[in-house]
């Protein structure tokens, strides 16, 4: 190899360090994410409600809104928030008509619109059950960032699912979360806090 080569080697090296250095390390010392940014969580969706109409986040503007990804057939986490939620919603008193509250199911397959509106009516009256195709599922979940996955049992199956409850301001816009089981005070205070933006 010619002295020249071998320079312009070493040259061509250390540009792919830097560029890698630049790539990589630069965001975090600035105080950047290479992840995505929280505030991209939510976007369109067009899904059915439990009564058989069409509801789409277009539908849902000037209103903010609570929403939760699960499905009928799951033996806690989803019982546990609805009820959580619906406790919320009776502590808010009349503050609480002022957002609405979704329950997606990412189960097509096996919750119908009547198994849903049975299921989600019998926490709060208030509370709207969406179902869609697999792929409509599939998509809403994707912008939501939620995680589900199903899993073989001796039954049948579960599925295993993000637990995290989703607040959306009036805008459409990403507002924030309610973990799962989150403390009874912390919990309202978002939620009226989330009712008070503008
Ligand atoms: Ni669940």
């Amino acid at each position: 190899m010619s002295r020249r080569l071998k320079l312009a080697g070493a040259a061509f090296a250390a540009l792919v360090v830097a560029l890698g250095f630049v790539a990589v390390l630069a965001p975090k010392w600035l105080g950047m994410s290479s992840t995505p940014l929280a505030v991209n969580i939510g976007g369109p969706f067009k899904l059915r409600t439990h009564d058989g109409k069409v509801l789409s986040d277009r539908d849902l503007l000037g209103r903010p809104y609570a929403v939760f990804f699960g499905f009928t057939n799951c033996p806690d986490v989803c019982p546990t928030t609805m009820m959580e939620l619906a406790n919320a919603m009776e502590t808010l008193g009349p503050d609480a008509d002022k957002m609405s509250y979704l329950f997606v199911s990412v189960d097509p397959e096996q919750d119908t619109a009547e198994h849903l509106s049975v299921y989600v009516q019998n926490f709060d009256k208030r509370l709207v059950g969406l179902i869609g195709t697999a792929e409509e599922i599939a998509d809403v979940a994707r912008k939501f960032r939620v995680f589900y996955e199903k899993v073989k049992t001796k039954e049948g199956y579960t599925i295993n699912h993000t637990a995290t409850t989703y607040l959306m301001d009036r805008r459409g816009k990403f507002f924030g979360t309610i973990s799962y089981q989150e403390n009874p005070k912390t919990r309202i205070e978002k939620l009226r806090r989330l009712i008070a933006s503008p």
